[in-house]
């Protein structure tokens, strides 16, 4: 595959990753405050999310894939030594934090499950949306401080 194409499903899965976060955060939680707090809505609300989590994953498997393919074929490996590979790593860090950040929202608090039925608080309790609702304004800020990185990664 022509190296551009790589660049381009890097860049599409970038994306897709990020512009989700923003969706979510920006309009499908803002929404979901201001609906009616009947049962139809938080459903609606939590099958939204769990279908979204399915494509971040997929978009941050693409990212790691075609991130790899870029750092390792002929231009990157020549490079890996020089100040573009010192802010490489440094990208590779900011990623990293998102990914624990994403993984620890996602499948730790994880505020898509159903609503269990025993004594420990429900999936959908105002403590879980919170903390589940700050880790997805911290892994917004890290992903697009790892763009920010790219950008100027791009320049050098
Ligand atoms: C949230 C995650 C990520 C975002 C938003 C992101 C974004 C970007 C962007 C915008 C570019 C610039 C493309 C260009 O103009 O050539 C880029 C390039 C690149 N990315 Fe990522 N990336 C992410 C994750 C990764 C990961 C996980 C890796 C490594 C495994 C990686 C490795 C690279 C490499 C090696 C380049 C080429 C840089 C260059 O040629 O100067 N990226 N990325």
């Amino acid at each position: 595959m022509p190296d551009y194409l790589i660049t381009w499903v890097h860049l599409a899965a970038a994306i897709v990753l990020i512009g989700g976060l923003l969706y979510s955060q920006l309009v499908l939680t803002p929404v979901a405050r201001d609906a009616p707090a009947d049962a139809k809505s938080r459903e609606v609300v939590r099958l939204a999310g769990r279908r979204f989590r399915t494509i971040a994953w997929v978009s941050l498997i693409v990212l790691i894939l075609t991130g790899a393919y870029q750092m390792l074929n002929e231009s990157g490996a020549v490079r890996i030594e020089t100040t573009w590979g010192v802010v490489l790593m440094l990208k590779l860090f900011l990623f990293a934090i998102a990914f624990g950040l994403l993984l620890i929202h996602d499948f730790i608090i994880d505020p898509y499950a159903p609503p269990s039925q025993d004594a420990s608080p429900p999936a959908s309790s105002p403590t879980v949306f919170t903390r589940a609702d700050i880790l997805q304004k911290a892994v917004i800020v890290t992903t697009l401080a790892v763009l920010l990185v790219a950008a100027y990664l791009a320049e050098i």
